[in-house]
């Protein structure tokens, strides 16, 4: 197996995705340069600054020094291209892969003059079809070009910590030779057990099934857990009792309020667009959506039980990011709640570790405050399970808990969503 170590690596889209590709191959001991169209995020990177809220990933970045520039030029100084430009979803849930193709086809600009070979990487997340129809044509004429397909499987939060140590490795390629290459970059072996190697569109469906189902699973425990609610049983016992089950697995059998970021629903979601050009309509994949944008309302439901009418009362937010331990807020659990919320002329107090920045360009007329006024609001609604919400005060408050912590039982009024 050829170990790639003498060659040099471009990374084009510096998101977290990107970043993090660019700064795990640079640990590996690769030569990277990070390539992005912003200056001031090009500029900071290039100072150590690390523009996101990834554990060890501000460190690694001091460590490698990681090379950048807004310069497209500069994939002619490497042999390799990961594109990582963001695929964001349509209004109508299908996904915009236009700034994905506009980077391929700079690329492709850049690349038509070079003599040695070099492999153009699409790490986007696109669906099934587009690298065989979109990207591959690009750089038809280039005998010196090719292309495969390397879906990442990132969690924001541990998004190095799962570069560096994959579950698995998938490429989508037509060509042994430029997979084999690839592998090398990851210091990877064919005959490594986590590695599969398959067809473009096959690699490209298994990004979207992956997290399909991880969508479906937090959907399905969050419906046993209305059941449960009902019966008075408690949905995370019963998650403990089937998580014994190794073909279930204990893991994202956390009821709640449901699944926010910047990946499930858009990805649930563009797999059901996708699905439906086909012609078929994907039923589960529906529900899985349908049940989550109803979920978060449920905590209305609940409220309304202790406060009928909520015009004019005060209702605290604690957590406003889509998950703990992150400042994104993208399809978080808090937007529909506070826009019902605002619908029945409640005032709304929120406080979130971090996310609050970012929240207030969606929600500039509600007020921001720490988490001990949004307690003495008439009651507080929990959307995302920081540590610190375990540490607080809860004696005085009605509480209605979206994400089970242990500590708001305490609270002289508790009722949780799905327990
Ligand atoms: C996800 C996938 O996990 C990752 O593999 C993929 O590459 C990108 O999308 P991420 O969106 O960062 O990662 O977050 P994740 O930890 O998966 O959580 C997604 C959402 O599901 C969060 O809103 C979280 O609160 C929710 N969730 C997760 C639950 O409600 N219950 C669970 O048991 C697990």
């Amino acid at each position: 197996m050829e170990k790639l170590c003498e060659k040099t690596i471009s990374v084009i889209g510096l998101g977290v995705v990107g970043l993090t590709t660019a700064v795990g191959f640079a640990l590996k001991g690769h030569s990277v340069i990070g390539i992005d169209v912003t200056p001031e995020k090009v500029m900071g990177i290039a100072d150590g600054i690390n523009p996101t809220y990834e554990k060890g990933l501000g460190k690694a970045l001091k460590k490698v020094k990681l090379a950048t520039s807004t310069d497209f030029e500069q994939v002619l100084n490497s042999d390799v291209s990961f594109l990582c430009v963001g695929t964001p979803g349509n209004a109508n849930g299908s996904i915009n892969s236009r700034p994905m193709q506009e980077a391929a086809e700079q690329l492709a600009e850049q690349l038509k003059g070079k003599k040695s070979s070099h492999l153009v990487v699409v790490r986007s997340t696109v669906v099934p079809g587009t690298t065989e129809g979109k990207i591959i044509p690009l750089f038809r004429d280039m005998q010196e070009v090719r292309v495969c397909v390397n879906p990442e499987f990132l969690r924001e939060g541990t998004a190095l910590e799962d570069f560096m140590a994959p579950d698995r490795i998938i490429i989508g390629e037509d060509n042994r030779r430029q997979g084999d290459m690839l592998l090398g970059l990851y210091n990877c072996t064919a005959d490594s057990s986590h590695v599969l190697r398959t067809n473009f569109r096959t690699a490209e469906m298994i990004k979207y099934t992956s997290n399909a189902f991880l969508a479906t699973k937090i959907s399905f425990i969050n419906e046993i857990g209305n059941i449960c609610k009902k019966l008075g049983i408690d949905v995370y016992e019963v998650a403990k009792g089937m998580g014994y089950d190794k073909r279930i697995s204990k893991d994202f059998l956390r009821a709640g309020v449901g699944f926010g970021g910047f990946c499930l629903p858009k990805d649930t979601a563009a797999l059901v667009m996708h699905a439906k050009e086909t012609g078929y309509t994907p039923k589960i994949l529906q529900e899985v959506l349908q049940l989550n944008k109803e979920q978060p309302l449920r905590m209305l439901e609940l409220l309304k039980i202790h406060i009928p009418s909520l015009k004019d009362k005060t209702i605290g937010i604690l957590g406003l990011s889509f998950k703990p331990d992150s400042d994104d807020t993208r399809e978080s659990r808090a937007v529909p709640i506070i826009e019902a919320l605002l619908k029945e002329g409640a005032r709304v107090r929120a406080y979130d570790p971090q996310a609050i920045p970012n929240f207030q360009k969606l929600f500039p007329q509600i007020e921001y405050s720490s988490a001990e006024e949004v307690l003495a609001s008439d009651a507080t609604l929990i959307i995302t399970e920081w540590d610190e919400f375990n540490h607080l005060d809860y004696g005085n408050s009605i509480v209605i808990d979206g994400r089970k912590i242990e500590a708001a039982k305490r609270a002289k009024i508790y009722e949780g969503i799905c327990w």
